[in-house]
């Protein structure tokens, strides 16, 4: 097979408007935390309080009318989410002996940043049809040394933020969103950031929107935005972009922090992607529908997904999912088979995410059983990933609903 007959389970779609905008920036003088960079984290934080009646458009009901006049927030352009996880957990001063209760339904960045402060994850329980962090575990878990919540928001769906805002306020414990799955989702009116003390985003390769590498930090505390701008560059007082021009300024170094910003090369990237990053999404969600119906033909009705069914809020379009993952949930027992199989009819996959705590280190580190926490563990067996993106073709679609008929009749 060669390798044009493979469907990707990822491509991104820069195109000639990102080039030009990348281009641009090597005829000016600052490549890094310069003005590409002030102007995209302006532009993400007008975006993040966009008329959701704007945005709930076309597809779905209107639920809320249009939005309140909101602030933006604040956005601090990182190198990647991880950083932007790590800086925001240090600007709310996590430290050794503090613990902050998360999701085993994630990448390992999320934990990794916790445990990089010395302070220790405290991994709770899923709920079945969604794959989020389900609040009542997250209750069951706060205790004396609990600093804080970052729910995960798992695939592009908003975990239930007004339940976990509420357990926050009543537990005096700050919410970090772990927003890596996307900047397009809402729930009953709630978008990313609007709850959350901080959050997070990632623009990853395989990321809705991407610059390779890349992230950032939205926050509606300002003084939490002053830190957060500081802690990604050292600790220094000033970035050389604002000492610039005029006299020589010295500048000051105020305490330890990390190398861990945004690029202008970045920003160039990621700004012409955001105007269409809505009409993407709906792209997504479109062939979300389609593999539903299809997979529901060609396999019956036995086909859970986590993307959409089953999940009220979003069958009800009461908000919608970035549509970042789409993952369907084959039995434990042939789940393996099936990445083979797929794997040899040229099918890109993944598997987000084996439940954290039952990889190597973090097995060792945290010391939880299989049998701790067994809804994640499931879906963890279960799960696979196909490919989503807006230039996925029927035609490639169809190839993917064929190769998981086949793999799923024969593993069963
Ligand atoms: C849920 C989640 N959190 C954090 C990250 C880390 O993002 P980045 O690669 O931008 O550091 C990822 C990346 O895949 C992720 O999926």
């Amino acid at each position: 097979m060669s390798a044009s007959d493979r469907v990707e389970f990822y491509r991104h779609q820069l195109g000639q408007e990102e080039a030009e905008s990348w281009r641009g920036v090597l005829d000016t003088l600052f490549l890094t935390l310069g003005p590409q960079v002030a102007a995209f984290e302006k532009e993400l934080g007008e975006y993040l309080v966009r008329s959701p009646s704007a945005r709930v458009g076309g597809d779905g009901r209107d639920e809320g009318g249009p939005a309140p006049l909101r602030q933006p927030p604040q956005v601090v352009g990182t190198s990647c989410c991880s950083m932007g996880l790590l800086v925001s957990l240090r600007a709310l001063d996590v430290g050794p002996g503090d613990e902050v209760i998360t999701t085993p339904m994630t990448f390992a960045a999320t934990s990794n940043a916790v445990l990089h402060l010395g302070a220790t994850p405290v991994l709770v329980d899923v709920e079945p049809t969604t794959g989020l962090i389900d609040p009542r575990a997250i209750e069951a878990a706060i205790g004396p040394k609990t600093k804080g919540i970052l729910p995960v928001h798992l695939y592009g769906q908003l975990a239930d933020m007004r339940a976990i805002r509420e357990l926050a306020d009543r537990h005096d414990l700050f919410v970090v969103e772990d927003s890596a799955h996307g900047i397009e989702m809402e729930r009953d009116g709630v978008r990313p950031g609007d709850l959350g003390d901080a959050v997070v985003f990632s623009f990853y390769a395989t990321k809705n929107l991407t610059s390779g590498d890349g992230g950032a930090v939205a926050t509606r505390r300002p003084e939490l935005a002053d830190r957060l701008r500081r802690l990604r560059n050292h600790g220094v007082s000033k970035a050389a972009a604002d000492r610039h021009g005029g006299i020589y300024q010295h500048w000051d170094l105020v305490e330890l922090g990390y190398k861990a910003n945004l690029t202008d090369l970045d920003a160039a990237l990621l700004r012409p992607q955001l105007p269409r990053a809505d009409q993407k999404r709906d792209a997504r969600q479109r062939i979300v529908e389609r593999y539903e119906k299809r997979l529901r033909e060609a396999i019956g009705s036995r086909v859970p997904t986590t993307s959409r069914r089953g999940v009220p809020w979003l069958v009800e379009r009461r908000g919608k999912s970035s549509h970042h993952l789409f993952t369907i949930q084959p039995p434990a027992a042939i789940r393996d088979e099936m990445l083979v199989s797929l794997g040899k009819a040229g099918i890109g996959t993944a598997v987000n995410y084996r439940a954290i705590h039952t990889l190597t280190y973090l097995k060792e580190r945290l010391g939880l059983q299989r049998g701790a926490l067994p809804i994640a563990e499931e879906i963890g067996d279960r799960t696979i990933s196909l490919p989503l993106y807006p230039t996925l073709s029927e035609s490639e679609q169809d190839r993917v609903v064929e190769a998981v008929a086949k793999a799923w009749r024969e593993g069963t």
